[in-house]
Formats: C-alpha cells, sequence, structure tokens
C-alpha cells in the first residue's frame, strides 16, 4: 500500500514537472502548438513527435520512459501461431504489479471471451489489425451477470491502458422496448490515462461505459440504442462516429454528481448518424455535462436536443452545449432553452486535449510501435 502510495506520488510528480516543461515548450512558438492534436492521422502523430522531441532529453521523460527498456511484445492468434490462442490468457501472463510495458498484438479474427484487465495490471497496450477484422465478442446483460457493470465484454481497470484497431461488441440481442435487465455493455473502463485509437464499440443498451478517469478515444466507432456512451468519465472523444441503431434512446448519460466534479464528455469534430430519432444526452447525473464541437449531425436528434432525466431540477444544474456543429440535425431550433450554443470562450476548454490533461500523457503512454 505503502509502496503503492509512493509510486503515484513520484508518477504525479513527474507528470508535473513534464506538464511544467510542457508550457516552456510552447511558450516557445514552435510550428506545432503543443495543444492542437490535429485532425489528421499525420497531424496528430507530428504532434506526437513534437511533445516527445521536446522533452526527451528531459530527466523527468527519462524518469518516465526508463521502464521502456522493460517492453515485451506477445502474439495472440485464434489458430495458434502466436504466444497464446486468447487475449485473456496473455493478460494472465503478466504479473500483478508489473510496471514493464507490455504489446498484445492481436491477430485478426473473432475472439468469443470475457475479458478483464485488473487494477494491478499497467501500461498494457491492445493492437488489433483492424477494427472490421479484430473483435472480442461477448453477450452478458445485466440480467445474465447479475449487474450492468459486469456485463461488460471486457473492463478495464488498469492505468496506462491503449487499445489500438480492435472493436469490442456486446452481441446480447436487441432488448424488446420496456425489458428490464437488458443493458450489455461492450467496455467498461475505470484505469486512469487510457488512449483508444481506431477502436470500435459495438453493442444496444449501454455499449460503452465510461466509468471513471481520464480518456482519449480517437477515431472510433461507437454503436448503439440507449445510453450508450455513458459514465463518470472525463473524455475527450475526437472524430468518431456514433451510430444510432434502435429508437427512443439518448446518445449519452453523462453521470457528474457535483459541480466540483471536473468529469464530462467532449465529442469533437464527431459524426452522428442512424436511423432513429434520439437525444443528444439525457442527466444520469444532478450536474451531467457533455458538450458536442464541430460535429456533424443526421436528421436524427429530437429537436429539444436533451433529457433532464425526468427531474426537472436538473435543468439548472446540467451542462450541455453545441458549439459549431453542422448538418441537419444540429439545430438550433427548438433546443431546450436550458442547453446553449457555446461562445468561442466557452468553447476554448473544450478544443484542445488540455481537457483531459492530455499532452502531459497522450505521448508517453501512445506505443512507439507503427501505427
Ligand atoms: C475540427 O474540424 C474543423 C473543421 O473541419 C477544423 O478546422 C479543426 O481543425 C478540427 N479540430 C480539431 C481539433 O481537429
Ligand atoms: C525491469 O524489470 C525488472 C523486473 O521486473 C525490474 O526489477 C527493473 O527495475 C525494471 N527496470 C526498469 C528500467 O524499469
Ligand atoms: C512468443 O513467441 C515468440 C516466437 O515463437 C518467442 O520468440 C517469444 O519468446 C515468445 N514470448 C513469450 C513471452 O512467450
Ligand atoms: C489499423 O487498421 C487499418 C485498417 O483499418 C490499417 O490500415 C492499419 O495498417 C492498421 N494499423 C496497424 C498498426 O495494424
Ligand atoms: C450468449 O450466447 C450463448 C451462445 O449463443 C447462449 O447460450 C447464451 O444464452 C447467451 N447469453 C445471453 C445472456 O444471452
Amino acid at each position: 500500500m505503502a509502496h503503492n502510495l509512493a509510486h503515484r506520488l513520484l508518477l504525479t510528480m513527474s507528470l508535473l514537472q513534464i506538464f511544467l516543461i510542457l508550457h516552456q515548450v510552447s511558450a516557445v512558438g514552435d510550428p506545432v502548438s503543443s495543444d492542437q492534436v490535429g485532425n489528421t492521422e499525420e497531424e496528430f502523430k507530428a504532434w506526437l513527435d513534437h511533445i516527445r522531441k521536446g522533452v526527451e532529453s528531459l530527466p523527468a521523460f527519462k524518469q518516465f520512459f526508463h521502464r521502456n527498456k522493460n517492453a515485451s511484445t506477445v502474439v495472440v492468434d485464434l489458430k495458434g501461431s502466436g504466444n497464446f490462442t486468447s487475449i485473456q490468457k496473455a493478460i494472465d501472463s503478466i504479473p500483478f504489479g508489473s510496471k514493464n510495458p507490455v504489446y498484445i498484438i492481436v491477430n485478426p479474427g473473432i475472439y468469443r471471451e470475457k475479458v478483464v484487465i485488473p487494477r494491478t495490471k499497467d501500461f498494457i497496450t491492445l493492437q488489433g489489425h483492424g477494427r472490421t477484422n479484430t473483435m472480442v465478442v461477448w453477450n452478458d446483460t445485466a440480467a445474465s451477470a447479475t449487474s450492468t457493470y459486469l456485463s461488460a465484454s471486457i473492463s478495464v481497470d488498469a492505468q496506462y491502458f491503449v487499445a489500438m484497431n480492435i472493436s469490442f461488441q456486446n452481441s446480447a440481442p436487441q432488448p424488446t422496448p420496456g425489458a428490464e435487465g437488458q443493458q450489455a455493455v461492450a467496455l467498461r473502463i475505470s484505469g486512469d490515462n487510457a488512449v483508444f485509437y481506431g477502436c470500435g464499440f459495438i453493442g444496444h443498451q449501454d455499449t460503452l461505459y465510461d466509468q471513471k478517469g481520464e480518456h482519449y478515444f480517437r477515431d472510433c466507432y461507437i454503436e448503439g440504442s440507449i445510453d450508450f456512451v455513458f459514465g463518470n468519465g472525463r473524455s475527450m472523444y475526437q472524430g468518431c462516429e456514433l451510430h444510432v441503431v434502435a429508437t427512443g434512446g439518448s446518445l449519452t448519460a453523462q453521470k457528474r454528481a457535483r459541480d466540483t466534479s471536473d468529469s464530462g464528455f467532449v465529442f469533437l469534430n464527431c459524426t452522428i448518424s442512424g436511423r432513429d430519432v434520439v437525444y443528444l444526452g439525457r442527466a444520469w447525473g444532478r450536474y451531467s455535462r457533455v458538450v458536442f464541437l464541430y460535429t456533424y449531425m443526421e436528421n436524427i436528434i429530437k429537436p429539444e436536443g436533451w433529457h433532464n432525466w425526468g427531474d426537472p431540477t436538473r435543468d439548472a444544474t446540467v451542462y450541455y452545449g453545441q458549439y459549431k456543429c453542422f448538418g441537419p440535425g444540429a439545430g438550433p431550433n427548438g433546443r431546450t432553452p436550458w442547453s446553449h450554443e457555446l461562445s468561442d470562450e466557452e468553447a476554448k476548454p473544450f478544443l484542445s486535449l488540455n481537457f483531459i490533461q492530455g499532452n502531459t500523457w497522450v505521448p508517453l503512454v501512445m506505443p512507439t510501435l507503427n501505427f
């Protein structure tokens, strides 16, 4: 316990140092700004390089990265031509409490297994070969698993987790209207500082349980019907597609519970598509916070946009906004008066990775493997 605390303290200190250094670096006025991660993959890579170059010679960065010398790579292959035939077996092979990065390369295939990454296994990267050909699939529901929390096809409680080019699916059938216990989570994440790059999340009710922590979802595909991005996470979703497959639900159910909480969902340069009419969000938490910026919305958004979870006192406490969204569903006509179009000043905190303090950790956890 004490050891763990000391470790966290050290890590926090080095992150703080890096944070301060990055501020100096950005003040120098480089062509790439430290917080503008860019819209295209090339720009993103340039940004990662820029941040790494800026700090790699500094002791704080070295301290953080010295453990990379211990990184190892294993291959998971269904047909037996790798080190393991299941992802869970690869996870199980990592010692508890290990701080050595492990890259798990997952060969194409449909992995029918329930995967758990426990809190004591930090620095794991799962890398598939593409989100349409590499998938983790299970089919528990809240009823079959005894809770929504336990229904997840994959649960990640570890810190510094990265997933790239892989999909996570809950294949439980679409619930009939009014059916109970049919929440079926594809992925649940409670570990801090996770990156999902080019991943898929597929399910119906409660697809993506963004439970808590700071997370960056980049160029992902998220499919569901009701509350399909939900939880108390502090997350940035950039360049993602949200695809609606059933009627009458809500894209998000963000759970921020106090006005002092820093949780919230930011959707930047995303696309909302599908075939049915939904709310952008509903107020699972009294201080629920969700903003959509530069997002294209198909004609599938209810004009009022947002729902107060049946509690009108939440109208005054939620923070729901849009900024420069476009497309036939983007409004603003008919939007509920307690949501708003953000001013330039209000939008600013949500337009960069600073919202999740991303420039202090995203370049550090993104694998140096090619992508
Ligand atoms: C979002 O898209 C807009 C318009 O295409 C672009 O100008 C802007 O740079 C993008 N922002 C980010 C952070 O990618
Ligand atoms: C590498 O791993 C070993 C065994 O877990 C550990 O004792 C050592 O401190 C690690 N080295 C670095 C640089 O993290
Ligand atoms: C994984 O398989 C490769 C190739 O057979 C082998 O060289 C390597 O030692 C294996 N790694 C582990 C951790 O078993
Ligand atoms: C990720 O998937 C895309 C196709 O979806 C592919 O072009 C790319 O090479 C993949 N990257 C890696 C590192 O596998
Ligand atoms: C999951 O799928 C299996 C195999 O198709 C089936 O036997 C089981 O009942 C399903 N579980 C749930 C909760 O639907």
